[in-house]
């Protein structure tokens, strides 16, 4: 037997199923506001840039984390801008393919380790993440010192003039 449903029933069901919908988007959106956020600035997690970007050779300079991407050996790593020595910011210098600082002359390799001047040691780097569509994070309020003075561990000498001096490095 089939039942009937008069119209105020169809519209007390209707407004019904209307509450529950509006309940139901208005926790979703709630819990989605709550989560904490997924980057921030220096200091925390920082999004840098999809990791298919950084290129074989070279770094990438990511300002809003004071840091240098470079991929070493097919893995990336963050390197921190400041120097270990005094804490200068460091930049590359891509006609020797090393990182000089302009305050004392400290030179790192394309990894950040120890080639020249007073640094007590190789430019610290921060924890990197890639999320599951492949963007790079990276975690600035966790730096790991950087590697003591000695051997370097990638084949890359310096390949021409300095940026600092203008001289044949
Ligand atoms: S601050 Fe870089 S060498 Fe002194």
């Amino acid at each position: 037997m089939r039942e009937i449903v008069t119209r105020r029933e169809f519209l007390s069901n209707a407004w019904k199923t209307g509450f529950v919908l509006v309940g139901v988007a208005g926790a979703v959106t709630s819990w989605d506001l709550l989560q904490p956020l997924k980057t921030t600035g220096f200091g925390g997690k920082v999004r840098a840039i999809p990791a298919e970007a950084v290129p074989e050779v070279g770094v990438i300079d990511i300002p809003a984390a004071r840091a240098y991407l470079v991929r070493l050996n097919g893995e990336i790593v963050a390197l921190s801008e400041k120097c270990t020595h005094l804490g200068c910011r460091v930049p590359y210098c891509p006609t020797s393919n090393q990182f000089e600082c302009p305050c004392h002359g400290s030179d790192f390799n394309r990894a950040g380790e120890y080639r020249a001047g007073p640094a007590p040691r190789g430019m610290d780097h921060y924890p990197v993440e890639i999320d599951e569509n492949g963007m790079i994070f990276i975690d600035t309020s966790e730096k790991i010192d950087g590697p003591p003075r000695g051997a370097e561990t990638i084949n890359e000498p310096v390949s021409g003039p300095s940026c600092s001096s203008g001289e044949e490095a």
